[in-house]
């Protein structure tokens, strides 16, 4: 039986436990997407994970959607994740970067620079997004992208994963979840495309399918990981039939050679944001169109975790939130040590408050 504790092989890692560190956006960049120097402490301080997934990271200054998240664009944004991943693998950990393009998910006054995001079509998400300027503000419409845009951005992807192996990541998980970007592309709500990547079900996974395997070319396949939410309507990202697009999607990668598909559970906030019905029987679903690694996250327990590596249906298992004030999450779950609560409060603050401060058990 596999156990939670022991060593697993997920493609080119070998990872030292079934657990992984669920990407979090902690938005702790400068103002020109560099990681400021206690990231490092805060990751290195968490590298008993089996995987750390670093937080959603920006692939250009157009991809960024809040204020202070970090990006893979830039010499000084690479040379300060070096210090990170150093300080990771210091510890004998293992950490992929989660690139994200966050898409019409954004509000001009927390990017660099000028002009609307874009978008597979231009059509505003409803709802409200955090600036450190004005507070909450609506977020406005995006642009549509020209289908000659749309090749260069596959690349952005492309160049995002090699800079982060540059900057020492072991892999890239590609963020096909929760609205943003690549998420917006598969779903018929936010994808009102007429041509190639648009419309049909093969339209509309065309561009995750591109910017997959592009990365998986360029630092390989056992390098390369993808996350995905269906039916998660957050960031008011809906489709009419998510688990129909996401089985084509998997049908269509080579799910074998991967290191990992990831998947979020939908109900994981909340219920209410629901589209894909029972999660047990999107787990099933999903499960059976990933012939390789399966990895999941939404609020597992060590309990549920453990169950769900016995059955077969996950090789690991991420957990997010436990992860904010529990530093040391492995070694307690491990000896029955209770857990911290994280304060919400401090998830977005720009600080170490909140963020690297949280100790170890005694
Ligand atoms: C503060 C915070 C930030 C998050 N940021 C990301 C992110 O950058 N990328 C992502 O895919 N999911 C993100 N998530 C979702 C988590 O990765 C995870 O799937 C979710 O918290 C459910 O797992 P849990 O119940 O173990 O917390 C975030 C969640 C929280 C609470």
């Amino acid at each position: 039986m596999p156990d939670l504790f022991a060593p697993v092989t997920i493609g080119a890692v070998n990872a030292r436990n079934a657990i992984a560190m669920a990407p979090l956006t902690r938005q702790r960049a400068d103002a020109n997407g560099v990681p400021k120097p206690f990231v490092a402490d805060y990751y290195a301080a968490r590298a008993t994970a089996g995987l750390i997934i670093a937080e959603g990271t920006q692939p250009s200054f157009q991809g960024q959607g809040y204020c202070r998240t970090p990006g893979i664009h830039t010499e000084d944004q690479i040379a300060s994740w070096r210090r990170v991943t150093d300080a990771v693998h210091a510890q004998g950990g293992a950490i992929f970067l989660q690139v994200m393009h966050a898409g019409r998910i954004f509000h001009p006054l927390n990017r660099v620079i000028e002009g609307p995001g874009v978008a597979p079509s231009a059509i505003a998400a409803k709802g409200q997004m955090w600036t450190d300027q004005q507070g909450l503000l609506d977020m406005p419409t995006p642009r549509a992208l020209e289908a000659p845009e749309i090749p260069a951005l596959v690349d952005e992807f492309v160049t995002a994963a090699v800079n982060a192996r540059k900057g020492g990541f072991d892999g890239v998980e590609v963020h096909a979840a929760n609205g943003y970007l690549v998420n917006q592309f598969l779903a018929t709500g936010s994808n009102q495309r007429t041509d190639g990547y648009g419309g049909s079900v093969a339209g509309r996974i065309r561009f995750a399918v591109e910017v997959t395997q592009g990365i998986a070319a360029a630092i390989g396949w056992d390098r390369t990981g993808i996350r995905i939410s269906p039916g998660h309507m957050f960031n008011d990202l809906v489709d009419a039939n998510p688990l129909e697009t996401h089985l084509a999607l998997l049908g269509t990668l080579d799910t074998a050679s991967l290191a990992y598909v990831h998947l979020m559970l939908p109900d994981a906030f909340d219920p209410g944001l629901n589209n894909a019905g029972d999660p047990k029987a999107l787990l099933q679903a999903i499960r059976g169109a990933v012939k390789g690694n399966l990895i999941a996250a939404g609020g597992y327990t060590p309990q549920t975790a453990q169950a769900a590596l016995d059955s077969g249906t996950l090789q690991m298992v991420a957990f997010g939130r436990p992860f904010i004030a529990n530093p040391d999450f492995v070694h307690r779950i491990r000896h029955g040590i209770a857990l911290s609560d994280p304060n919400p409060d401090q998830f977005y603050t720009p600080g170490p408050e909140g963020y690297s401060d949280y100790p170890a058990a005694a």
